[in-house]
């Protein structure tokens, strides 16, 4: 009886033994974000990609490149590169996705991050799609080709899980860069989260240029994209600082693609999961007096630049101990 109940107990310990071993081994296993993302998919039981309304055209000749107004947000980028690539490959759409990295001490800028994005490649393409980071197309339906007729939204309000305002232009929109330089790109007034979008769509309605959208989709608001927000929940910055939301209101006619300010400090290709991008890294340059809420309001610095400061303040101690 007695032997009986020590094979039991050697057993047992056995077992527990492997099942540690086992759990552990489970935990150690890297999660890759392909992965992450078709388990969510599945989770949803919603394919990736829905059944295509067989687009014309191969080889169209025409050259996209994807331009994506960046800052401090790499989790996110290590799912966008792959999953875009991997879409516009399906379309058979020619592209190359560039990352604009806003690398100054300023606030956001997505207007003149995407003016300088322009600048930097419009030689390499013939359209651009001003792409949000954070929105990931999921419906195979929704069309990157050449916006010859005039911007195309891809994000139209009917679809974006977030913004459904009749004039909303922003999450993404392509441009042909014939349409992009005749209204002199989006103005460079906007710094802080929100409004560039609604001028933008001042300047193209300005230019009698008719913005379409993608139309008789088997998706809607909630199953046509990811939003990545909704996942890595941010605080935004908007806050309005001196007399911006007055000045950002109106229809900007003085800044633009032909004055945006910008110093070039970095480039490098990044590969993740065998998709290319670049990156550029720059600095904006902001003229103080036209718009003094460039800089961060002192006490409400986001948290990053607020780090930033403290660590050189401290470096500055350091040096002058
Ligand atoms: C992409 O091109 C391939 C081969 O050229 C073709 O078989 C396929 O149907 C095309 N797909 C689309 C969506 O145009
Ligand atoms: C963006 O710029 C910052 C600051 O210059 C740098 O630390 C960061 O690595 C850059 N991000 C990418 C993705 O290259
Ligand atoms: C959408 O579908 C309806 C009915 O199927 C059709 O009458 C209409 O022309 C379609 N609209 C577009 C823009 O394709
Ligand atoms: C989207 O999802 C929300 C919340 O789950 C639901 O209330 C709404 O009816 C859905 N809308 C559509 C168009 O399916």
């Amino acid at each position: 009886m007695r032997l009986l109940a020590v094979k039991w107990m050697r057993t047992l310990t056995v077992c527990i033994m492997c099942s540690l071993l086992l759990s552990l081994l489970i935990a150690f296993v890297p999660i890759n974000n392909s992965q992450y993302l078709c388990a969510k998919q599945s989770a949803t039981s919603k394919p990736l990609f829905t059944a295509g309304t067989g687009f014309d055209r191969h080889e169209s000749g025409h050259k996209l490149a994807v331009i994506v107004p960046f800052r401090d947000r790499f989790d996110e980028l290590l799912l966008f590169v792959p999953h875009l690539d991997a879409f516009l490959n399906r379309q058979n759409v020619s592209h190359k996705i560039y990352i604009i990295n806003q690398s100054d001490n300023l606030r956001f800028n997505r207007a003149s991050l995407i003016n300088v994005g322009y600048l930097l490649v419009n030689n390499d393409c013939d359209y651009i799609a001003m792409h949000d980071v954070d929105l990931l197309p999921l419906n195979a339906q929704l069309s990157y080709a050449y916006p010859a007729n005039g911007p195309f939204h891809i994000a139209s309000p009917e679809l974006h899980p977030k913004y459904h305002y009749k004039t909303f232009v922003g999450g993404i929109l392509l441009v042909t860069n014939e349409h992009f330089e005749k209204v002199d790109g989006m103005s460079n007034r906007y710094w802080g989260w929100g409004l560039e979008d609604d001028e933008f769509y001042a300047r193209l309605k300005e230019a009698q240029l008719t913005v379409n959208r993608p139309h008789n989709l088997s998706t809607g608001i909630n199953d046509t994209f990811l939003h990545l927000h909704d996942r890595f929940p941010r605080k935004r910055d908007y806050a309005k600082l001196y007399n911006q939301r007055e000045v950002t209101r109106r229809r900007d006619r003085e800044t633009g693609l032909h004055n945006v300010r910008y110093e070039l400090i970095g480039k490098k290709r990044l590969t993740i999961e065998d998709s290319e991008c670049v990156v550029y890294s720059v600095r904006l340059v902001c003229d103080v007096r036209s718009t003094p809420w460039c800089q961060p309001k002192t006490g409400g610095a986001t948290s990053k630049q607020q780090q930033q400061k403290s660590s050189s303040t401290r470096k500055k101690k350091k040096a002058g101990a």
